[in-house]
């Protein structure tokens, strides 16, 4: 069964809580259930959060030394900031997709540009939490 990793970046532990007339009332935890509940018997799903930026780059690494098939990223603010991040997808040669759920493009002119787009496949923004399911869809189709 393919494996695809599921990272989400700093704040993202917060979600339900923080700015719901942005990011919406649901959780990670709902998040992850929804995803398992819709992938389960299709996907292996690793599920990862981290505020901390070195630990979402070791997890990018440890996914190509574990083989996986595709890596969903929502790097959150360090999106906006984080060349080693870009590198780190640079370096993996795992298919990846970058997440948002809002439209990056909607809102302050410093959330318009992502260091880490250019080294992912494809970007989805503005779809809330469906652009999970949709990159997971099309990372097993790939
Ligand atoms: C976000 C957008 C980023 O600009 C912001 O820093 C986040 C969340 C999103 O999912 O819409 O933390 O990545």
């Amino acid at each position: 069964m393919k494996k695809i990793a599921i990272l989400n970046g700093p704040n993202l532990d917060r979600l339900g809580l923080r700015e719901p007339e942005i990011y919406g009332k649901e959780t990670l935890g709902d998040l992850e259930q929804a995803l398992r509940r819709e992938f389960a018997g299709k996907a292996e799903l690793l599920f990862f959060q981290s505020n901390h930026e070195g630990e979402l780059i070791d997890q990018i690494a440890q996914a190509a030394d574990s083989k996986f098939a595709g890596i969903v990223i929502n790097a959150a603010a360090f999106t906006h900031t984080s060349v080693a991040l870009r590198d780190a997808l640079l370096g993996a040669h795992v298919p990846a997709v970058e997440v948002h759920i809002s439209n990056i493009y909607r809102r302050e002119p410093f959330r318009h540009h992502s260091f880490t787009a250019p080294a992912c496949e494809a970007v989805i923004c503005g779809l809330g939490l469906e652009g999970y399911h949709a990159a997971v869809r099309f990372l097993l189709q790939r």
